[in-house]
């Protein structure tokens, strides 16, 4: 017997890109991305500049992804909105759109968790793509997390380690800001590093918990570095960047690596994924994909779209709690502070 389809118009506003996605069951139909440019100027990302675009592009990115899907807003079965975690007034755009539409159409609305959201990113049907059987361990990795999740059930997850100050995705775009490159810096280190050697500079590793993280120091470290070489050599930045991208991103993988595996022999889970933002780094996914032969894991790694914020994976988690009938309260409110545990 076939499924009868259900249609959910999902939407993403957490931090600086605005996206609006429907689905019909777990297969997206279209996932519009509105990325803001004016962050670049400041070099990271300012709240008040990114509400104010997330108002600008709310309608026309909605209005895109509902066209793009070739569906009437009349098919819709329900509204899925990202609650938190992220940047209050970014949050409240979307909360507050997603609510009036919602309540305009007279169908219900479902609250998603951000960080569930880019876990659950997994379980959109794709071709070439399978999906992790429970439980699997999650790292999500991006500019705002850097956590070791294990999911037990698509809304039953828990943090088995994270970072005790800054994200990886921070020390990505914080180093590549040192290096004089634009923001976010994160993909243009892994762009530059392609072409560099790995293991042309040490840097060293913090000293956490076995499945904690610390990006801090290595960041201050890189500015040391940095300034000591440009002492001696005004022009080391540009004489040597790609192995000094090369080197950065070796060691920050290399720390990653060592915390999968960690909390692999910890819980004897060998199904792995990896989610969020700096999923997308290719080094992450090339040694990612390598521990298959290596150690035996099962890896599952998420198609680029999927990585950075998008709301395919508010979608997705939207059509799992729809399955569950687990809809929001009508009084339900942007929640920045979320964690990745928060059923609600
Ligand atoms: O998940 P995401 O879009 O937003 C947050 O929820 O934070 O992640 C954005 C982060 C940025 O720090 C960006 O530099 C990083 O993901 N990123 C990358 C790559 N692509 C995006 N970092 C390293 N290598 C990449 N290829
Ligand atoms: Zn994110």
């Amino acid at each position: 017997m076939s499924k009868t389809p259900v249609y959910i118009l999902a939407i993403e506003s957490s931090c600086d890109d605005t996206s609006a996605s429907v689905i019909c069951n777990d297969k997206v139909l279209s996932n519009t991305v509105a990325n803001q440019a004016i962050h670049a100027e400041y070099g990271g990302v300012v709240p008040e500049l990114a509400s104010r675009a997330h108002q600008q592009n709310i309608v026309p990115v909605v209005q895109q992804a509902i066209q793009k899907a070739n569906i009437d807003k009349k098919d819709l079965n329900a509204i899925a909105f990202t609650r938190g975690p992220g940047l209050m007034g970014s949050l409240l755009v979307g909360t507050s759109f997603a609510k009036s539409l919602a309540l305009s159409l007279d169908i219900p609305l479902l609250d998603i968790n951000h960080m569930q959201g880019h876990v659950l990113a997994h379980f959109i049907d794709e071709e070439d793509s399978k999906k992790p059987p429970f439980p699997f361990i999650c790292l999500t990795i991006s500019g705002g997390h850097t956590q070791i999740v294990k999911v037990e059930d698509y809304f039953k997850m828990s943090v088995l380690g994270e970072t005790i100050d800054d994200a990886v995705g921070e020390a990505f775009d914080k180093s590549a800001k040192i290096l004089n490159l634009p923001y976010p810096g994160g993909p243009l280190i892994d762009k530059y590093a392609k072409q560099g050697n790995p293991l042309a500079y040490k840097f060293t590793k913090p000293k956490v918990g076995p499945m904690d993280f610390s990006f801090s120091g290595l960041k201050t470290a890189f500015l040391y570095f940095i300034q000591k070489q440009e002492k001696e050599n005004p022009n080391f930045i540009e004489e040597n960047l790609f192995d000094i991208c090369a080197s950065l991103q070796h060691t920050i993988v290399t720390i990653l690596m060592d915390k999968l595996k960690n909390a692999v022999k910890e819980t004897g889970i060998k199904h792995v994924a990896i989610a969020g933002g700096v999923s997308a780094n290719s080094e992450i996914r090339k040694r990612l994909k390598e521990t298959e032969s290596k150690y035996k894991w099962t890896t599952y790694i998420p198609k680029f779209e999927y990585t950075t914020d998008n709301a395919g994976m508010i979608a997705i988690a939207g059509y799992y709690k729809y399955l569950q009938n687990n809809f929001s309260e009508s009084g339900v409110s942007a929640n920045a502070r979320m964690k990745v545990n928060d059923i609600n």
